[in-house]
């Protein structure tokens, strides 16, 4: 143990139950996952905790397009980031859900404590609302044209096209992205956090180098902007914890995703007798860090102190920023096959290999960093397979062979070993500056180093000579001496090319201090191969693979029953169709016709007669009294039975499959459609 025990509890952002864990994502697990094993070999009491985020509207939406619970969508996603991570060795001391008991009552005894405090109030707002649906629509469920530049099928918040930022009432041609409905506007009343009362706490946490320098620019900008209060809920329908004392009302998702990193530490102190206040409590000592994207800066390093201050609880001792991936030079996409799944990279290739890349170019800053993938095979296979790795196999045959695995009494190049211990602080502190690449830097120019010095030894000529035993001996002892100072620097990013060098070296765990001592009179064990070169065939493949999963949706929407979309048409010969919502006052079935019924719609101010090809999938008592779309203003067709005059609108294949559309309840006859 170190002579100054830290005490560190550390997170990564909880993600999202509603979809698969991709590279993206795993720049920033595994940045943790190396920072936190970094922390543990420095014999650092870390505790690193997880949850998926398990709340909002999409992960609702997304079950019930399924046809399951929103419990059975996250128990099943749960399973599967699990499963993830594992095979990708983070390795979490807990990980849980923002959907369990611990978080309820933390969220509860947060809100409950800004409250009373005053920093939560009530303000009645409007908000756009799909009477399809009947819900609320959060902005990313509204499309429409720009306000700006006319550009159409735009997001309520933002203009993908000319970057103009809007509320979703600014939209032209609003649609509801779920029901495709007009959305309406409602009154709600919601609750907000005042994140203005903070402002000179937050003024001060973002002085006292909680974050990086470029994320502190950004947020005095915020701070020169004002701080606005925080909407903190939503109205039912919504998957999430409702409000004490406030039915049908809910927390919005981000006021209790940040409370999952202590709801699942909570978790975690009950099951291991750990004090939570004690690395909690306001003036606790003990330190906590929190790793995320740079997306989602403001939610830590506003909301989250705030929050936190404001319920009587420590804030972070520092939040961590990283930038985005990606692939090739480019953001990662599904028709180049750059948007790999975690589980599509493990299908072909060995996870240690991108723990590897990510390290060697991970800095401390919030730059986007780039998955080449042609760099990518070519510097593993150059640094871990031609050099790490080549000191093993080029030293351990002779110590086997002739030697029954035994290893000199001493370092016959002290010299050259004590650069290997001397390197240890320094790369230490790039680790603990998170300065992954520029530790990597360094490791492998120690790594040239120990190769250089087998390269002029050439312990396979000395073995061929007389009288030359001790010397190879000496020389293959140091080899694998400083193999095992490299594996030891290394461990963080490659831990289980440790594990495979512990048993092959006949070690116990490797610990930071090690390198201090080295291995003399030791035997160690047959050696095996540790690590195979990255294939480029096996790249392909999960490109290829990568690709396959579209071309399978693909293939699954020309094996449905979906026509394919008609010719675009102006939006003019749209606005020339007149629909109209009306009740259907009477349905008969039509003396000598197959497939029509007879129907007399009632459209507000006047009544038609419509012939209707429906007869397959309806009783004409069925549909009396209903509410349908029909097209007005439709010319009047003289049929074989009499004039039709519109036509109602109905969806499907065919035959019993075909359902008239009808509006929920709130529609009037004679209301336009648009
Ligand atoms: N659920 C929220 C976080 C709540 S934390 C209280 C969320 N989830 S996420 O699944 O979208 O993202 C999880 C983390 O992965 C975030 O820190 C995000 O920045 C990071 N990344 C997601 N895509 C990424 C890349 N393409 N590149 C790097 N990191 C990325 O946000
Ligand atoms: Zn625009």
């Amino acid at each position: 143990m170190p002579n100054n025990p830290r005490q560190l509890l550390v997170t990564s952002a909880l993600p999202y139950a509603n979809g698969s864990i991709h590279l993206g994502h795993l720049v920033e697990y595994i940045q943790t996952d190396i920072w936190v094993r970094f922390q543990k070999m420095q014999g650092h009491q870390t505790i690193y905790v997880c949850a998926d985020d398990a709340h909002g509207t999409p992960i609702m939406l997304r079950a019930q397009n399924e046809g399951i619970s929103p419990e059975e969508l996250v128990a099943r996603t749960d399973r599967e980031h699990r499963a993830d991570f594992a095979d990708f060795h983070v390795e979490f001391d807990n990980y849980h859900s923002t959907h369990s008991e611990e978080n309820r009552q933390l969220a509860e005894t947060i809100y409950g404590r800004l409250k009373n405090a005053g920093h939560i109030h009530s303000r009645t707002i409007k908000q756009a609302y799909d009477p399809l649906k009947e819900m609320f629509l959060p902005d990313r469920f509204i499309k429409g044209e720009c306000p700006r530049c006319g550009a159409a099928d735009q997001y309520g918040d933002n203009c993908e096209v000319c970057g103009a930022t809007y509320s979703p009432t600014e939209l032209k041609n609003p649609v509801s992205v779920i029901s495709g409905a007009t959305p309406i506007e409602r009154e709600s009343e919601h609750f907000f956090f005042k994140l203005g009362n903070f402002e000179a706490m937050l003024q001060a946490w973002t002085q006292g180098e909680h974050t990086q320098p470029e994320i502190a620019n950004k947020l005095n900008e915020w701070f020169e902007a004002g701080l606005q209060d925080w909407d903190i809920s939503r109205d039912a329908p919504y998957f999430g914890f409702e409000i004490p004392d406030a039915p049908g009302k809910y927390f919005y998702v981000w006021l209790d995703a940040p409370i999952g990193y202590m709801a699942s530490f909570k978790q975690y102190c009950d099951r291991h007798g750990i004090d939570f206040n004690a690395w909690w409590d306001k003036d606790s000592q003990h330190e906590v860090f929190h790793f995320i994207g740079k997306d989602i800066a403001y939610f830590h390093t506003l909301f989250w102190p705030a929050m936190l201050a404001g319920s009587g609880y420590r804030t972070p001792t520092a939040v961590f920023c990283h930038g985005f991936l990606t692939v090739n030079g480019q953001k990662m996409s599904k028709s180049r096959g750059t948007f790999i799944t975690a589980r599509t990279y493990l299908q072909q290739l060995n996870p240690e290999y991108l723990r590897y890349y990510f390290a060697a170019k991970l800095g401390n800053g919030i730059d986007d960093i780039d998955l080449n993938l042609e760099d990518f095979q070519q510097r593993v296979n150059s640094d871990l397979v031609g050099k790490v790795v080549n000191i093993a196999s080029r030293c351990a045959g002779f110590i086997n062979k002739k030697f029954a695995g035994q290893l000199s009494e001493k370092i016959a190049e002290p010299e050259l070993y004590a650069r290997f211990i001397e390197a240890s602080d320094h790369i230490a502190a790039l680790y603990e500056n998170r300065e992954f690449s520029h530790a990597v830097r360094e490791i492998m120019t120690l790594a040239d180093h120990a190769n250089q010095y087998i390269d002029t030894q050439k312990p396979w000529v000395l073995a061929k000579q007389d009288g030359k035993d001790q010397q190879v001996q000496d020389v293959c002892s140091v080899g694998l001496n400083l193999f095992r100072a490299l594996v030891t620097y290394l461990k963080p990013v490659l831990p289980k090319l440790a594990e495979a060098s512990e048993a092959f070296l006949n070690i116990e765990p490797l610990v930071w201090q090690d390198v201090r001592t080295p291995l003399t009179k030791h035997t160690i064990n047959k050696f095996k191969p540790l690590m195979t070169r990255v294939e480029k065939d096996k790249v392909d493949a999960m490109v290829d693979a990568s690709k396959e999963n579209l071309q399978a949706t693909q293939q699954k929407l020309a094996d449905s029953n979906i026509e394919p979309i008609a010719d675009q048409i102006e939006f003019d010969d749209f606005a020339r169709i007149d629909l109209r919502i009306a009740r259907i006052v009477k349905a008969e079935h039509v003396e000598g016709a197959d497939k029509l019924l007879q129907l007399t719609l009632d459209i507000g101010n006047e009544t038609r007669n419509v012939f209707a090809g429906i007869k397959s999938a309806y009783q004409p008592e069925d549909l009396e009294g209903k509410l349908t779309v029909m097209v007005a203003n439709l010319k009047p067709r003289k049929m074989r039975f009499g004039l039709s005059e519109g036509m109602v609108l109905a969806a499907g294949p065919g035959g019993k499959d075909l359902w008239v559309l009808h509006p929920d309840e709130g529609a009037q006859p004679g209301m336009r459609v648009k």
